[in-house]
This record gives structure tokens, sequence and C-alpha cells, in this order.
């Protein structure tokens, strides 16, 4: 029998992962943090020193990942690389690497080995239109820029980090361009997908609605 999947796509600071943590919990179920694999990928490129102009290279990195993923930390040939893949920098050089067609294509199987029963819940831009064309229930979450920039922001400072919010700003407006304008799955809503706006949203509330769409399908 087919393993059930919810997919949740939507741009950077559209409170995606969160509520994908928080509904995958209380399911259950199994979770898939898509971004990250295109995060390590174009930190391992950079750490070999391979030129995201040479596809066939990066495509070939991204095939052989040497990742370890432990509890909450992930590794990289046994390099904790947990807080590296989450600045604003990681992030766009994830976005140029995900532009390119067989970096896609050797991550598609990798991604899809995640649906393992009871369910799971996928989180990135192409879940819903790409990874996991039937995927039981389909959500895409959206925010304002301005709200998503905030989020991003918090994030960052509560991990830590040291961030400037005009530059962040304008980070997160380049990765978007660039997920939204690619020619290999752009980031857009599946068209069975159920759009939330969560701009003026709590994440109780979006988890509650995310939650009563899965039961209502189940
Ligand atoms: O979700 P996250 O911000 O970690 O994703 C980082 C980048 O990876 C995105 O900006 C996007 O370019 C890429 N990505 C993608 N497809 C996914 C998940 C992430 O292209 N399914």
């Amino acid at each position: 029998t087919e393993i059930p999947v919810l997919t949740i796509d939507g741009p950077s600071g559209s409170g995606k992962g969160t509520v994908a943590a928080r509904v995958a919990d209380s399911l259950g179920w199994h979770i898939l943090d898509s971004g990250a694999l295109y995060r390590l990928t174009g930190l391992a490129a950079l750490k070999a020193g391979v030129d995201y102009d040479d596809h066939a290279a990066v495509a070939e990195i991204a095939r052989h990942l040497p990742v370890r993923f432990e509890a909450d930390r992930v590794y990289l040939d046994d390099e904790d690389v947990s807080l590296e893949i989450r600045t604003e920098t990681a992030g766009n050089n994830a976005s140029r690497v995900a532009a390119i067609p067989e970096v896609r294509a050797a991550l598609l199987e990798w991604q899809r080995s995640y649906a393992r029963p009871p369910g799971l819940v996928a989180d990135g831009r192409d879940m819903g239109t790409v990874v996991f064309p039937g995927a039981r229930v389909k959500i895409f979450l959206e925010a304002s820029a301005g709200e998503r920039a905030r989020r991003r922001y918090k994030q960052l400072k509560d991990k830590g980090m040291d961030v400037n919010l005009a530059g962040l700003i304008a980070e997160i407006e380049e990765r978007d361009q660039r997920d939204r304008n690619r020619k290999v799955a752009p980031l857009v809503p599946a068209d069975d997908a159920l759009v939330i706006d969560s701009t003026s949203k709590t994440i109780d509330e979006v988890v509650d609605l995310v939650l009563q769409a899965v039961r209502k399908a189940l």
C-alpha cells in the first residue's frame, strides 16, 4: 500500500521548516528537509574547490555526498557543519547549485527513499510538483517578503549568528527570484496544493490548518 506523503513547499522564511517539524512530530511521521541536501551540496563543492559552473562535477559531488545525519547535527566528511549550512550565504549557494538540472537529478531518488511508513512530511520547493507528485496532501506556504525577512533574521540571531537585516532582505530576494525563475523545478504551487498565507498567522494556526488538511485526506 502507498505510503502517505505530505508536501510543504514555499519560499525561504515562509515557516515551512518549523511547520514541517511540528506536523511530523504530531503525526509521528518521518521528515525530509530537502533544502539541507542542496545546502550540503553547495558547501561540499565549495570545500572541494569545485566551480559551480562545472555542472558535471557539482552533480558528481551531489551523487556521493559524504554526509552523516545524527540527531540534530549534520556532518560532512566528519566535520560538523550544522551551523555552517544554515547561513544565508550557504542558502544562496544552495540555490545556485539547485538550478543545475544534473544536481536535481542526482538528488531525486535519494529524496524519494525518505518515504517510509507510517508517513513522510517533505519540505522544500518542488516536493509537490516534482519529487512527490502523487502526495496525499500538498501545502504551499506563502508570506510577505518583509515578514519572511523578519523571521529569517530572528532565526539566525537565535542561533547566535551575526546578521544584518538589510543585507538579509537583499539576499532573500535574490534567492527567491532565482528559485522562482529557474528552468528546472521552479518554485510554484502544485495545481492541487492548498495555498496558505502565513503572514498574519501564528505557527500554531498554520500547524492546525495543515493537520486538518491531513486528517481530512487520510
Ligand atoms: O529550504 P532552504 O532554504 O534550506 O533551501 C535552500 C535552497 O535550496 C533554496 O533556496 C532552493 O534554491 C534550494 N532547494 C530546492 N529544492 C528544494 C529545496 C531547496 O531547489 N526542494
